[in-house]
């Protein structure tokens, strides 16, 4: 039986209530200070002050994660501004060690031996004479010490050559290899944002899965979102089965979203 407490409550002053290492992982993707036009939240503060305040809910995270836990943060850019994600990062590892860095690929188009070129996922077009549509995210992995340890084949893929799973001693005849650090998970389609994903920005239910899986299901009794928006992790805590997960949310209306979505799944 899981149970879900979804509070809404400043995350850093709903933080400061847990007891310290008490978190087994933690799914997040904080606002990006790149004007994002959220209900309640001004996205575009002095880039100092955000960067501070970065560090006070950090700091809270370092506090309740436990030895070998794992902090997943989700985090984007802007074409004009493509050095945020690493200004952050640099920030954080005051607190934390970068164990994995993975990259959220939402659309890609691949060229088959045939010639024939496939297209899959989504993105948002944008109109310039300078910058490339904007197709990944990053999903950083930190931990504390970079030795978590990782359930690489619970997210693992088929071995292209077949041959490979007798050649290697390490795959124990098992087609399953790990599928590395380029992860392809598109939005869904949806007909009607309002109705069906009323929030600007969110990660899917996938994305939040995978992280849980790779750490290990098992290895997850608390689960934290300090940013929960519609609670995308907090369904994926669901489907896997998660047995505590602890959100804040400071939008009552997102919140709202979020327990009738858990509700309804
Ligand atoms: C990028 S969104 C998270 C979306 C979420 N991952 C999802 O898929 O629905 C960031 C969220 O943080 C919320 N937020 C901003 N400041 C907060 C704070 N101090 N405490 C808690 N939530 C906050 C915003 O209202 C927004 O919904």
């Amino acid at each position: 039986m899981s149970t879900f407490d979804l509070h809404h409550q400043d995350c850093v002053r709903g933080m400061a209530r847990l007891r310290d290492a008490s978190v087994d992982v933690v799914i997040t993707s904080p606002p990006y200070n790149l004007g994002i036009h959220y209900r309640k939240f001004f996205d575009r503060q002095d880039r100092t002050d955000y960067l501070e305040w970065c560090r006070t809910w950090a700091i809270e995270i370092a506090r309740l994660l436990k030895a070998k836990g794992s902090f997943f943060l989700n985090i984007g850019a802007a074409p004009s501004n493509p050095l945020f994600p690493h200004e952050l990062l640099l920030e954080l590892c005051d607190f934390f060690t970068l164990q994995n860095t993975i990259h959220w690929i939402k659309s890609i188009s691949i060229e088959e031996k045939t010639g024939d070129i496939i297209s899959r996922g989504h993105f948002k077009p944008i109109g310039s004479h300078r910058f490339l549509n904007d197709c990944h995210e990053y999903i950083f992995h930190l931990t504390r010490e970079g030795q978590t340890p990782i359930d690489r084949l619970a997210i693992g893929v088929p071995y292209q050559d077949k041959t490979n799973i007798a050649r290697w001693s390490h795959t124990r005849g098992s087609d399953l290899r790990c599928r590395g650090n380029t992860w392809f998970i598109p939005y869904e389609t949806i007909q009607n944002r309002a109705k069906e994903r009323p929030h600007p920005a969110t990660f899917p239910v996938q994305l939040a899965e995978w992280c849980i899986k790779l750490h290990g299901v098992t290895r997850v009794q608390t689960m934290l979102d300090p940013f929960l928006g519609i609670g995308n992790s907090a369904i994926a805590a669901q489907h896997c089965g998660v047995r505590r997960f602890i959100g804040f949310e400071i939008d009552e209306t997102y919140l709202a979203e979020a327990k009738r979505r858990l509700e309804s799944t």
